[in-house]
């Protein structure tokens, strides 16, 4: 492979070249996901921004279509979401088709406002509604990044704004006039930067029949590590108002990593499934990628989780099984103190199951850098250190030891490709996503205690993918 190569990712979305961040327009109609994505069709940086465009049928592997929506006179197409209007409340449908309506920000040198785009050949072509701006600009600087669904119990489509330091509901009954209803979260959450890329969804309570909304909200900067990342808020939303049952100081973080920011969910799945831009605006510029710059995260489908109160979000990333095709690895019941597996090229995937959290690493070895998983009974937290991990020094804010608080531990779960590592432990109810760029492939893994004393295990397997 090239070195120009050596960064494409093989289980994750990258465009063929040029820059790309957020996921846009996630929409599933007649057997496609389409996801639309920020793109700078002319570089490898950040600039006038376009929605690129990709279609999947399993989530798995991608096609990428022409560009969907160019720039204008009201400005640069930043980030929003897409619908299929099925019953044609917009009346912008022409054929037998559904329309597809995308709602977007346009980003003028005045302000940011909002506007529709609608498609009736199944995402192939899109049209500018001619009456845009459909939410115009009420004086403030921050005014983006649309997020619409249809909500059930009122006949309404809701959007949900980020307004620099809250979130603002809109409602609308045909997608083009939209009355103001509530805003939410001036008190609440972290405030490190601004907030960004709101979605507002309902999901399932595991183990209920009962469902709970749930507010994300993607802030930067703010992280927990630092930089970019996604927080989110537990509540009630009765079609006007959200209304958190967290107190205002409580911080939830959907990922810890560095690199998992801007995710929002699918509108039109049975099952909410969101992805994220795998990046971190501290450096998503300088990331030493040749001909692409960035990559989406794997998808990942959501639940929730209520605990003595507590609702906590569950990530599963979606792996098709025909995608897992060879065990390198699988060991029941034993214990190590130092336990090598020898690896092919990325990317693959490990799991491991404990009776509660110890103290060992497991370390993703290569000739051109190491990268450290650090699982910390004693601190109680696991860590990610990339420091060692390959190419760093690209920008100041890269190399770094990041942690994610752990209470327990029962599982991990690593999907290790070219350039990125998701961890979702106990069953995705804490992850982390972390970017790396090893000069070389990693070969080896290594389990290694950190105290004195054998590490017991229930399983450990590690896998590899066929694509
Ligand atoms: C988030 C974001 C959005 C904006 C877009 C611009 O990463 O800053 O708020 O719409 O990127 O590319």
């Amino acid at each position: 492979k090239t070195s120009m190569e050596r960064y494409r990712p093989a289980l994750h979305f990258s465009a063929d070249k040029h820059w790309i961040n957020d996921p846009n327009g996630l929409v599933f109609y007649k057997g496609e996901y389409h996801l639309f994505y920020q793109y700078h069709p002319h570089s490898t940086i950040w600039g006038p921004m376009h929605w690129g465009h990709a279609i999947s049928k399993n989530l798995v592997t991608w096609e990428e279509l022409p560009i969907a929506l160019y720039p204008d006179e009201l400005g640069a197409i930043f980030s929003g979401s897409a619908v299929v209007d099925w019953n044609n409340t917009s009346g912008l449908q022409t054929g037998e088709e559904a329309v597809m309506v995308a709602i977007f920000t346009h980003h003028g040198e005045d302000n940011e406002k909002q506007s529709i785009a609608y498609s009736n050949d199944r995402g192939r072509t899109w049209v500018k509604y001619e009456g845009n701006p459909v939410v115009s600009n009420p004086d403030l600087k921050d005014f983006r990044d649309p997020k619409v669904f249809w909500h059930e119990e009122t006949s309404k489509w809701i959007m949900s704004l980020a307004c620099g330091d809250h979130i603002r509901f809109y409602r609308s009954h045909n997608l083009k006039d939209w009355e103001y209803l509530s805003s939410f979260g001036e008190k609440y959450g972290n405030h490190g930067g601004v907030w960004e890329c709101p979605d507002l969804i309902n999901l399932e309570v595991e183990g209920e029949q009962l469902k709970k909304w749930v507010l994300i909200v993607s802030v930067n900067p703010g992280g927990p590590n630092d930089g970019s990342a996604i927080q989110y808020f537990t509540g009630d939303f009765d079609g006007r108002m959200f209304v958190t049952d967290q107190c205002e100081s409580e911080e939830k973080w959907a990922d810890w990593g560095r690199d998992f920011y801007a995710a929002v969910t699918w509108s039109g799945t049975e099952q909410p499934i969101w992805i994220g831009w795998m990046n971190n605006w501290q450096y998503a510029n300088q990331t030493p990628t040749a001909e692409f710059r960035g990559s989406m995260s794997i998808p990942r489908s959501l639940s929730l989780e209520n605990k003595e109160g507590v609702h906590t979000l569950i990530q599963t990333p979606i792996l098709s099984d025909e995608m897992r095709s060879n065990t390198i690895f699988d060991r029941q019941n034993g214990s190590f103190e130092s336990l090598t597996v020898k690896v092919p090229e990325q990317p693959f995937m490990v799991e491991l199951k404990l009776n509660n959290l110890s103290s060992f690493d497991i370390l993703l070895k290569g000739e051109g850098g190491n990268l450290r998983v650090e699982f910390d009974g004693a601190s109680q937290e696991v860590r990610v250190d990339r420091t060692k991990s390959g190419l760093v020094e690209f920008s100041e804010h890269f190399a770094s030891v990041d942690a994610m608080p752990l209470k327990s531990f029962q599982d991990a779960l690593l999907l290790v490709d070219k350039a990125s590592v998701e961890l979702f432990v106990n069953g995705g109810r804490s992850v982390m996503t972390e970017s790396f760029y090893p000069t070389g492939s990693i070969n080896t893994l290594e389990f290694k205690s950190s105290l004195n004393e054998p590490v017991e295990y229930k399983q450990i397997g590690v896998q590899s993918f066929s694509l």
